[in-house]
């Protein structure tokens, strides 16, 4: 196959996806600046932070402040958890008066909390609720309903194939696979070959999700196991350029060099947005595991890291962000942080 024509739109139900790369919702992480950084180095859909169902019908606060978003974003998906089908629908209308493209049931979610409510990976072990769930939120939305699964509860129980069936029975426009069971939690194992299972199982779109940092995995995804798109996950915290190497992947070009600039950059960006869009206080906090995760790697970065950690203002973040890049650019960073 041509290089080329790996890096092509993706349609979801009406929503036309520019691409093939979808940025994972992450809970603590997917936030309004982190996923402007993600579209703007190449992710063709972001994914918000589930949303509670029972909370949104609800109508709480601290709901509605995860669920802000920008024009700029589109297409964004939003993601219900919840086990009640009646409160899932309520809670699809809501995201659906609330403009957003695609509406996200979550199938996935190991916490504890989460599965012992019924909701999140404990729908793999009931596919008829489940199934009762895409129904009800399908019945509700006027948008595409896309759901993102498991293999499985556990590797005894891997039902992807039957569960994601009967999602599309029931109206889902596309299915991302975690292809890992509930038990597998978030380790090493990668059950690919599901995916490819699945993809011939159904004729909707299948997102292929899981341990997906580099660019040959997400393009073996899309050429050995047929996914129609790639969500990558993890491998983007604090490296918003593992889409533009993915895009550059598809397109038979090599991937783009992220130097010290460019991350001192991206970083002061997500800080500032972070800080537009939480308030300070809130933002500093946030940004914390941002930030240590955009200095992973880089040189003597482990003390500029913990000082980070102690600080309060934004402006003292910012400040120690300048210095420690500046140093790198210098190449004193070794001296000045024994010196500390
Ligand atoms: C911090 C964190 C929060 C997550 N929150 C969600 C979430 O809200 N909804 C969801 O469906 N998956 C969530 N996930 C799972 C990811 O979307 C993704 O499926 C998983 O990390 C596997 O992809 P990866 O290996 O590329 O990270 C979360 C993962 C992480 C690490």
């Amino acid at each position: 196959m041509e290089p080329r024509a790996l890096d092509h739109p993706v349609r979801i139900g009406s929503v036309t996806l520019p691409g093939r790369l979808v940025a994972a919702p992450m809970a603590g992480v997917s936030d309004l600046p982190f996923r402007e950084l993600a579209r703007d180095h190449g992710a063709a859909m972001v994914c918000a932070e589930m949303v509670s169902a029972e909370a949104l019908v609800r109508r709480s606060g601290k709901t509605h402040h995860l669920m802000r978003y920008e024009e700029g974003e589109r297409p964004i998906s939003m993601q219900l958890f919840g086990a009640r089908p009646a409160a899932m629908a309520e809670a699809a209308r809501i995201l659906c008066d609330h403009g957003v493209d695609v509406v996200d049931i979550n199938m996935g979610c190991p916490v504890r909390k989460i599965v012992k409510s019924g909701a999140g990976a404990a729908l793999m072990r009931e596919p008829a609720q489940a199934a009762a769930v895409v129904e009800a939120v399908v019945g509700a939305s006027d948008r595409p309903v896309t759901v993102k699964m498991r293999a499985g509860w556990d590797a005894a129980s891997m039902n992807a194939v039957a569960v994601a069936r009967a999602c599309e029975a029931a109206g889902a426009a596309a299915v991302c696979l975690h292809a890992r069971t509930r038990g597998d939690g978030f380790g090493p194992t990668r059950r690919y070959a599901l995916l490819g299972e699945v993809k011939a199982a159904l004729s909707i779109p299948v997102i292929g999700n899981g341990g997906i940092d580099t660019p040959e995995i997400a393009v073996q995804l899309l050429t050995d196991y047929g996914c129609d798109a790639v969500m990558v996950g993890r491998a983007a915290l604090g490296n918003p350029w593992i889409f533009a190497a993915i895009r550059a992947a598809l397109r038979g070009d090599p991937p783009p060099v992220v130097t010290p600039e460019a991350r001192r950059q991206a970083l002061l960006r997500h800080l500032h947005r972070a800080v537009e869009v939480h308030g300070e206080h809130l933002a500093v906090r946030r940004m914390r595991k941002h930030l240590a995760w955009y200095l992973h790697g880089l040189r003597d970065a482990h003390r500029a890291k913990e000082a980070i950690q102690r600080l309060d203002s934004a402006a003292d973040v910012v400040a120690a962000i300048e210095a420690y890049f500046d140093r790198l650019a210098a190449g004193r960073e070794a001296s000045v942080e024994t010196a500390a």
